[in-house]
């Protein structure tokens, strides 16, 4: 299925939307994306805003520019927002996302449904964070494969395969709907690595996926690597393959249309919700912010605001076939199937 190409690809694709349809139907649900910091304790070898990235402007946005972005999703009708930082632990940044999640729920009357994207975390911390409101969390495996983890991480503690694998299990335990993910077109990554990523997610019994294309970055240890991998087109393809074929094998999980497949096509996204996908995360991140938080070459970031508020992005997905739940949650029918 992942080697799927021509029409078999087709048929890949519309028995995974077939899928989608009969389980849970045939809705699209928003999620407003802030990436609210992109300051980060990491060096992970492929990300553009690494540590040691000296290039990068770092920033941390104001609890008022959030709750304004949160408004503005509140007022578009997008239902639920999603946090998203660089990885830091201090007590203060735990303090902060446990402070900004109870003001978020407080200025919309519980109403936004708020998923958290701010990497490893303490049993702890994921407690104060889920016990302040945020329902859903999303920690990406990047890999299933120990030993590819260890090719595009660096060799220390907080790079660890396992350490992450545990971080992703105390999410769950925690209480969370839990998201994981990974990169499609790695370097060294064969199809045996993403079919075992995708029977890792089954495994692991997740209610969310976000995964996308790698795609290279300049200023990062692996772009030394670049030709050595496959087309941005075929790494795209490979991208909608995965996310139908994951459709088939988890029918009722969220899957989202990531935003690296809009990097690559402009209507990557409609493409991934035709192969199965569920969910768009529109970036909603203060502008002044969006050209500091470029995880990879190319990353869109600038039409995205009068599309939105033009509501041309609605327009497009309804054109495409889709219905839009607005001012819903959207939650993952895999965790409430799960829960009852
Ligand atoms: N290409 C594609 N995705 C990337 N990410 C980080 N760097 C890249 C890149 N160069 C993804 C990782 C991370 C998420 C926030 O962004 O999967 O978990
Ligand atoms: Fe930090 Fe995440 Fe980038 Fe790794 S992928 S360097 S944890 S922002």
């Amino acid at each position: 299925m992942l080697s799927a190409d021509g029409a078999s690809r087709e048929t890949l694709f519309a028995n995974a939307r077939e899928v989608k349809t009969n389980t849970i139907g045939n809705k699209v649900h928003f999620r407003g994306l802030i990436e609210f910091s992109n300051v980060c304790a990491k060096n992970c070898f492929y990300c553009g805003i690494r540590k040691q990235n000296k290039q990068v402007q770092r920033y941390s946005a104001t609890d008022d520019e959030i709750l304004d972005a949160c408004r503005f999703a509140l007022d578009h009708e997008f239902g639920s927002v999603v946090l998203q930082s660089g990885e830091l632990s201090s007590k203060s940044f735990v303090k902060r996302v446990e402070k900004l999640v109870r003001q978020i729920k407080q200025l919309s009357s519980g109403t936004l449904g708020i998923t958290l994207s701010c990497g490893e975390q303490s049993a702890e911390t994921c407690k104060r964070w889920f016990e302040s409101g945020a329902h859903r969390y999303l920690l990406r495996i990047e890999t299933s494969n120990p030993e590819l983890y260890s090719q595009i991480h660096p060799n220390n503690a907080i790079h660890s395969f396992a350490t992450r694998i545990a971080a992703l299990y105390r999410l769950k335990e925690t209480g969370f709907q839990l998201g994981t993910g990974v990169m499609i077109g790695l370097p060294f990554q064969t199809l045996e690595d993403l079919a075992n990523d995708l029977l890792f997610f089954k495994q692991a019994d997740i209610d969310m996926c976000g995964m996308g294309p790698y795609i290279e970055h300049e200023n990062t240890p692996m772009y030394k690597f670049r030709n050595q991998l496959m087309p941005l087109e075929s790494r795209f393809l490979l991208a909608l393959n995965m996310v139908a074929t994951l459709r088939i094998l988890m029918p009722d999980i969220n899957i989202a249309a990531s935003t690296a497949l809009q990097a690559i096509d402009p209507a990557g996204r409609e493409k991934a919700l035709a192969a199965g996908a569920n969910i768009i995360m529109p970036n909603i991140t203060p502008k002044k912010y969006r050209n500091s938080y470029l995880l990879y070459n190319g990353k869109p970031c600038t039409n995205e605001d009068a599309e939105i508020t033009s509501r041309s992005l609605a327009q497009k997905i309804q054109q495409a076939g889709f219905e839009i739940g607005f001012g819903e949650w959207g939650d993952s029918k895999h965790f409430k199937n799960n829960k009852y």
